[in-house]
């Protein structure tokens, strides 16, 4: 096994015309399951293709252990490490299957050029392959099988190797939501109990949320945030991490600053509330001046009209979810979202929300960066 270390990686394509990753950093434990997070054309693929060995960074380093894999020093590439050589388990976003060979074929490839002894080798196959829902078409041949189903056979080949390091890029974009949340789960659990470094690559905040023990979170090949899942969900160090992380996205309101008798109060269209005593120490130096309040849906409760700290507003619509309601309320001008959980939805026209105080997160609206701890 091994941890991944990255150090000032950077990586452009077009002859260096366009820089896709800038002075990357990162450390993955060994064992660890990180999960490289963002939107789309962020990056995320390209960083896991320098861990493969499949693209060249343009500077940095990166090391399994403590072997060095690629390193450019100056501009000029001191050491590479071939993709073969570096004893990884890739499932990519377009997975390359054999299309004439079986999903068993598929599946023991690697096993049988390693000379594992044939009885492990089907051992290994079946486990996996019942446990990825397979196991009826192990001889059928892939070109014969669906889009979801090649996906899990390409799961399933990475997974029966005895690799250091996983790499799998979106292994799960195929799959229908049902299958999607069970082999999430399993995946998961299979991760745990061989403790394989992996570096999962995904723009699902909720498989990241899930599956993650280390959430590197970026935006234009750039590292917004690392840390555990409730690190950037509790925490989000800026705007972008708040609204990234977290269904419905949190709610956010502009407000002002101003002082009220002892302490201080935030002031938006429709709402005051108390500062906290512990948050009012790094709001000193905005008195006067605009903040941005973050909070999260499923922060706020069901209050009674004219309570403190609240937020009364409009109901515009309400969506059940089952065990929960969305309610979308205008307050003031702003729509923000309620996730209430009783059983029935409220009702009337009108609504009052209490936000809990002690999640109650702020942005300087210049910088979008985190002001309170
Ligand atoms: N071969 C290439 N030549 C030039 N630009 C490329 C090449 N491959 C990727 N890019 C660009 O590099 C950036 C990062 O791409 P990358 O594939 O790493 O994104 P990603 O985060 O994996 O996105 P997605 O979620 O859509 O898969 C994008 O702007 C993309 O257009
Ligand atoms: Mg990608």
């Amino acid at each position: 096994m091994a941890s991944i270390s990255i150090r000032d990686m950077s990586v452009s394509y077009n002859k260096g015309k366009s820089l896709v990753l800038e002075k990357m950093n990162l450390e993955v434990k060994d064992g660890e399951f990180c999960v490289f997070l963002g939107p789309s054309g962020c990056g995320k693929s390209t960083a896991m293709q320098c861990v493969a060995g499949l693209l060249h960074p343009v500077s940095g380093e990166i090391r399994f252990g403590d072997q060095v894999m690629s390193a450019v020093e100056g501009k000029k590439e001191t050491t590479f490490v071939e993709p073969q050589e570096r004893n990884i388990a890739m499932v990519f976003q377009e997975y390359a299957l054999y299309p004439n060979m079986t999903v068993r074929e598929n599946m023991s490839f690697a096993l049988k050029t390693q000379k594992v002894p044939r009885e492990q080798i089907d051992a290994k196959v079946n486990e996996m392959a019942k446990l990825l829902e397979i196991e009826d078409f192990l001889d059928r041949r892939i070109a014969n099988l669906s889009g979801g189903q090649r996906q899990r056979v390409a799961l399933g080949r990475a997974m029966v190797r005895n690799a250091n390091v996983f790499l799998l890029d979106e292994p799960l974009g195929n799959l229908d939501a049902k299958l999607r949340d069970k082999v999430r789960y399993e995946l998961k659990q299979i991760q745990k109990r061989m403790h394989v470094t992996t570096v999962y690559v995904t723009h699902d905040q909720t498989e990241a949320m899930t599956m993650a023990d280390h959430i590197v979170l970026m935006k234009q090949g750039k590292i917004m945030q690392q840390g555990t899942p409730f690190d950037l969900y509790d925490h989000p160090n800026c705007l972008f991490v708040a609204g990234f992380l977290g269904t419905p996205e949190i709610n956010t309101f502009p407000c002002t600053v101003r002082e009220a008798g002892s302490g201080l109060v935030l002031e938006g269209k429709g709402f005051t509330v108390a500062v906290p005593k512990e948050m009012s120490a790094c709001l000193k130096g905005y008195v006067g001046s605009q903040v941005i309040l973050g909070i999260r849906p499923s922060d706020f409760t069901l209050a009674s009209e004219g309570s403190e700290n609240a937020f009364t507003g409009e109901i515009d619509g309400v969506e059940p979810l089952g065990d929960a309601f969305l309610i979308h309320v205008h307050v003031d001008g702003q729509m923000m979202i309620f996730k209430y959980t009783g059983d029935k939805a409220p009702q009337g026209t009108k609504i009052t929300m209490a936000p809990n105080l002690k999640k109650l997160h702020l942005f300087d609206p210049k910088t979008e960066k985190r002001i309170n701890a």
